[in-house]
């Protein structure tokens, strides 16, 4: 029963700020960004697929699994709109889809690095795959020692009737990257503390100890399943440190 007084009294007091025309246009607009959510969920599943399906193969070709984990998310309407405000764009459907390419994310947590490449190579090669965007911080990392490949891709979904494309962001990265930049987010991002330049530069140790686990075990895992062969002279067994230094420098700025 309150709970009817309540409803009544919200209408009433909408109605009273909000004319018909504008509630009726905040619902088409509603409807449409609803639609296009769903878009980039099925954008997602489509990719989510396509890892699950290379894993499979690729699990039974070579008796060994490449990847560890596929998980999703989907950036919420308030994170859109903040991007949007952030780069001066307006927030619009139109506008989502031109300047926003992270809306739809899948991460895959590969186990070693070789993999990471092998991966997003036989995912960009897929006929229906258009590669956007690449972001190498594993050859680049980034100053802080984030390291990951990033690429942004588009794919075709298929509605009752109509084809659309949606973009897509992965993050590939190995058990290794994956530890590094979780713990990293949690660290930095606790409100009540300052993160310090002594912190960053522990922090940045701790990604150049990582890389150098990843060249390890993919130096192993090369001795392991391909003893025989040479090293391919593509496959990278040296570490791109990232420069302390030059971190706490870009600190002070
Ligand atoms: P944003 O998506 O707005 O962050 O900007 P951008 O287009 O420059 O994207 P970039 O490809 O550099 O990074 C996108 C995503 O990668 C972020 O949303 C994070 O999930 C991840 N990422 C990038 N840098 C870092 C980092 O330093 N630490 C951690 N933990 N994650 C990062
Ligand atoms: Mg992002």
């Amino acid at each position: 029963m309150y709970e009817n007084i309540n409803d009544n009294f919200i209408k009433n007091s909408v109605s009273d700020i909000i004319s018909k025309e504008t509630l009726e246009e905040i619902k088409n607009r509603t409807k449409e960004y609803t639609a296009l959510m769903s878009y980039y969920k099925c954008a997602m599943m489509e990719i989510e697929t396509k890892f699950n399906v290379l894993k499979e193969q690729f699990s039974l070709e070579h008796d060994r699994n490449p990847i560890c984990s596929v998980t999703s998310r989907l950036k919420s309407l308030i994170s859109i709109k903040d991007k949007l405000d952030r780069r001066g764009h307006d927030f619009t459907v139109e506008s989502i889809e031109q300047n926003i390419n992270d809306v739809a994310g899948v991460r895959v947590i590969c186990s070693f690095k070789q993999d990471v490449y092998n991966l997003a190579a036989a995912l960009i090669k897929q006929d229906d795959v258009v590669l956007i965007e690449e972001k190498d911080y594993i050859k680049h990392p980034k100053e802080n020692g984030y390291r990951s490949l990033h690429i942004i891709v588009e794919i075709p979904i298929f509605l009752s009737h109509e084809k659309r494309k949606m973009k897509v962001e992965i993050q590939l990265r190995t058990i290794a990257m994956d530890f590094w930049a979780s713990l990293e987010h949690q660290l930095r991002y606790k409100k009540e503390t300052v993160f310090t330049d002594e912190m960053t530069a522990e922090l940045l140790e701790c990604a150049n100890i990582s890389a150098m686990l990843d060249v390890k075990m993919d130096h192993l895992r090369h001795n392991v399943f391909s003893p025989f062969l040479s090293l391919p002279e593509d496959e990278d067994y040296t570490i791109t440190e990232v420069d302390s230094q030059k971190e706490q420098n870009r600190n002070v700025e």
